[in-house]
This record gives C-alpha cells, sequence and structure tokens, in this order.
C-alpha cells in the first residue's frame, strides 16, 4: 500500500505548486491523526486527503476536456 501512496505523492509533486503540495501532505497527517482518533480506515483517508485537491490548477477548459 505504501508503494501506492508514494506513486501518488510523486505524481502530485508533478501536478501541483510547492505550496500545495506541502498542503496536501499537511491534510494527508491531519487525515492519519484524525482516522486513527475515530477509529476509521487510514487509507481510505489518506487518498481522500492527497486527492482532495487534485484538480484545483487546472484551468476550466482542462476540467471540462478531462
Ligand atoms: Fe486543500
Amino acid at each position: 500500500m505504501e508503494l501506492i501512496f508514494d506513486r501518488i505523492k510523486k505524481d502530485l509533486k508533478h501536478l501541483l505548486s510547492e505550496k500545495r503540495y506541502q498542503h496536501t501532505l499537511g491534510v494527508e497527517k491531519s487525515a492519519i491523526m484524525l482516522s486513527e482518533k475515530y477509529g476509521e480506515n487510514i487509507n481510505k483517508a489518506r487518498i481522500s486527503a492527497l486527492l482532495h485537491d487534485i484538480a484545483k490548477q487546472l484551468s476550466h477548459d482542462e476540467i471540462k476536456e478531462k
């Protein structure tokens, strides 16, 4: 599973600005803490956190295209 997270982070590093990438890693950390605290699925929380801003830097045209 860790390989999947590494791959997602590698792709995010290319897609997002450095600031947005660092923000995303912070959200992932919070998601891990909260899922542990409330007994939720950590992997689902991590994936949701990592992908939550995936389209933030795309233009409207790029979003429509995808
Ligand atoms: Fe965000």
